[in-house]
């Protein structure tokens, strides 16, 4: 049976949130930014962040879209594995060119879509680009890839809540939980 188990309270997502935002405010003193959030993952986390940052901004939306999972090496792994093939299903609505960018993502696991969005973003010639995650498992990495802010790093386990899912549910659970044999029926 699926069990969920907080990991991270919402009171300590705030704390953090807020302390992220303001090391951004600071880096980027006087400066505008553009705030691209992946969707759907990271919408709440990207409403609550930008509300803490005391700089002109403005966000844009991303959309992208791993094509199925992998044949998976085990069952619990069948539920969140990306191949990698990332297709991407809404564009940004404006050109990024000269912007200072900060991508905002909910959490980096394997790091391709990461990669994906970075090589995109990086086409338009951004004046600046730097990314933003609420949740970092470093050990699942697959490509050396780095975000400048890092709300939580983890273990290797299946998260949901504060806008992650699992098959399009729990986004809005307020509390990053852990979904134990997300695997299973
Ligand atoms: P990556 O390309 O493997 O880094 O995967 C990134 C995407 O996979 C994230 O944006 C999430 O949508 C999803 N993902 C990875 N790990 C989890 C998890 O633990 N819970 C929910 N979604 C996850
Ligand atoms: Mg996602």
């Amino acid at each position: 049976m699926k069990q969920l188990k907080v990991l991270i309270s919402h009171e300590q997502i705030a704390a953090r949130v807020a302390e992220m935002a303001q090391k951004i405010t600071h880096d980027s003193a006087g400066e505008s930014i553009v705030f691209v959030g992946v969707l759907k993952g990271a919408a709440i986390f990207l409403a609550d962040l930008v509300r803490k940052v005391e700089l002109d901004a403005t966000f844009e939306f991303i959309g992208v879209q791993s094509y199925g999972n992998r044949a998976a090496d085990s069952p619990q792994r069948l539920a969140w594995d990306s191949t990698g093939e990332v297709r991407l299903t809404k564009d940004v609505d404006q050109s990024l060119n000269g912007k200072n960018v900060i991508l905002v993502e909910d959490i980096l696991d394997t790091g391709l879509t990461l990669a994906f969005l970075k090589r995109l973003l990086l086409g338009h010639k951004p004046k600046s680009f730097r990314v933003a995650v609420l949740l970092d498992k470093p050990s699942r990495h697959k490509l050396a890839i780095e975000a400048e802010y890092v709300g939580f790093t983890i273990p290797d386990q299946f998260i949901v809540g504060y806008g992650l899912d699992y098959a399009e549910q729990y986004r809005n659970l307020p509390d990053i939980c852990v979904l134990e044999n997300a695997g299973l029926p």
